[in-house]
């Protein structure tokens, strides 16, 4: 076959970062790939591919070394030819192919959508007002940090985190959230959905059954299943999880996943009664508390819920909880407590499984933490949260009536509107999108299809004056 074939758009004008050398390398080693180019059919000389071509020979030199190193090509005293393919490597003259089976493995396919998206816009829950954070004094301490980095903070960083950072997250944890821990208890993972993933693979074997709450947040039901585990939807109710004593007998726990401080998405506050019933019966099993958002506690303003850990700091809880809605969710910055007598363990396996990074970021963090910094920026967005708060309830309350019950509030940064009879909430949900809001689906958070009609809105990225017209906009029928 002419060597023209394939060398046809040799000259044609370079991309920006392309150089004649790399694109004759990979004319030829696609013509090679796909079959075009036989094994054993022999190429001109790089003296004459130059000539031919108008290029330097150079260029041409150096795609025929190229693809020499590489088992593309043979040379021999003849000169040089096409070397011979492994089958598997050569595609023959037939298009790709997708090997057989599926890409996935089979628990990879049977997750279901996370919901996430467009999580900037107004009503997207979980998100903090990113407008409102403090860049200055942030991009001061990460200036700061990076004015003294040296070798260390550039390579692999400690798996379990910074050691000023964990010092840092134990003290703020046990001023602002009654947690009782000392730094070696604390480990620092890239966002609590990373801390979860953990803790599905790390304290629990394939098979084995984790009880989750029903609704749920689904990134932590997706961590779960993709561990192999087996899932029960355990209801609740306006104090919390709530098992019952047949579960309990039928299908004991080895994992329980809860969000007691608010739960996510409802918003009930886990009771004491039951927080010391899961204590006092999760036995050998391990209880994981997330608390993602509680620093924000609208019914006590300025004092955020204490944990289940500090109720009894040898129990076997993992607490979890993350910066994403305290700083902003890009930073990927959270963090794990364990109890004690399982920092060696622990430890070891985190070591054993993950690189540690972002040593820059967590110094910069733990200054931002010790210099009182974040506390001042969580005081000072308190009010302006329970405002817009007040505000989106109100508008809710007049657009909806009695037949839309408003439920949660109590802390963080999203209510729950349950929606009357009617329309489905995703079908509200696809319309808000299209005019530029997020309200999700409440049924979408249901393992079983059918859970409830609702939807949630976050009021972090909608300020007070604006909620009214995002409202309107979000539920107008036109
Ligand atoms: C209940 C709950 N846990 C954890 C997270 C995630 O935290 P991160 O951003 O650190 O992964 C979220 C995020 O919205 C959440 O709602």
């Amino acid at each position: 076959m002419p060597l023209d074939l394939f060398l046809k758009s040799l000259n044609d004008p370079l991309g920006p970062h392309e150089s004649r050398q790399a694109r004759l390398y990979g004319l030829l080693k696609e013509a090679i790939l796909s079959g075009r180019l036989a094994p054993g059919a022999r190429l001109p000389g790089t003296r004459q591919l130059a000539a031919d071509y108008r290029m330097a020979r150079n260029c041409a030199l150096f795609a025929y070394q190229q693809l020499l190193a590489e088992g593309f090509l043979q040379a021999d005293r003849g000169g040089t030819r096409v070397g011979a393919l492994p089958l598997s490597a050569s595609a023959g003259s037939s298009p790709a192919k997708v090997p057989g089976g599926p890409c996935l493995s089979l628990r990879a396919r049977q997750l279901p959508p996370s919901i996430s998206g467009e999580n900037y816009l107004p009503f997207a829950p979980g998100v903090p007002d990113l407008n409102a954070f403090p860049w200055r004094a942030w991009s001061r301490a990460l200036q700061r940090a990076w004015n003294e980095v040296s070798a260390r903070q550039v390579a692999y960083a400690e798996p379990g985190g910074e050691p000023e950072l964990r010092r840092a997250v134990a003290t703020f944890l046990s001023a602002r959230r009654g947690v009782a821990c000392t730094h070696e208890q604390v480990f620092i993972f890239p966002g609590a959905q990373a801390a979860l993933d953990a803790c599905a693979r790390l304290l629990a074997d394939s098979g084995d059954t984790v009880w989750l709450e029903e609704p749920c947040y689904t990134a932590a039901r997706n961590a779960m299943l993709a561990a192999g585990l087996t899932t029960v939807a355990v209801a609740v109710d306006r104090d919390g999880m709530a098992p019952d004593e047949m579960l309990w007998a039928a299908s004991p726990p080895r994992l329980i996943y809860v969000t007691p401080s608010h739960q996510y998405p409802l918003g009930s506050v886990l009771s004491l009664e039951r927080r010391l019933d899961l204590l006092n019966r999760i036995g050998g099993g391990w209880l994981i508390e997330d608390d993602y958002d509680s620093d924000f506690n609208h019914a006590r303003p300025g004092a955020p819920l204490p944990a289940i850990q500090g109720l009894r700091p040898d129990a076997p809880v993992i607490y979890v909880g993350t910066f994403s809605k305290l700083l902003y969710p890009g930073l990927r910055i959270a963090y794990m407590v364990v109890p004690r007598w399982a920092v060696k363990d622990i430890g070891e396996a985190v070591r054993n499984l993950y690189r540690g990074g972002q040593a820059v970021e967590q110094r910069a963090l733990a200054r931002f933490l010790d210099g009182g910094q974040l506390t001042r920026h969580i005081r000072s967005m308190a009010p302006i949260y329970r405002e817009r708060q007040s505000v989106l309830r109100a508008e809710l309350r007049a657009r909806f009536g009695d037949g839309g019950e408003i439920l949660g509030g109590q802390a963080g940064l999203h209510l729950v509107l349950r929606l009357p009879g009617g329309l489905p909430d995703t079908a509200f949900a696809e319309a808000a999108l299209r005019r530029g809001v997020v309200v999700r689906a409440l049924s979408s958070y249901y393992s079983q299809g059918g859970g409830g009609n609702g939807l949630v809105l976050g009021y972090g990225m909608a300020e007070a004056k604006q909620i009214p017209g995002l409202v309107a906009r979000a539920f107008s029928r036109s």
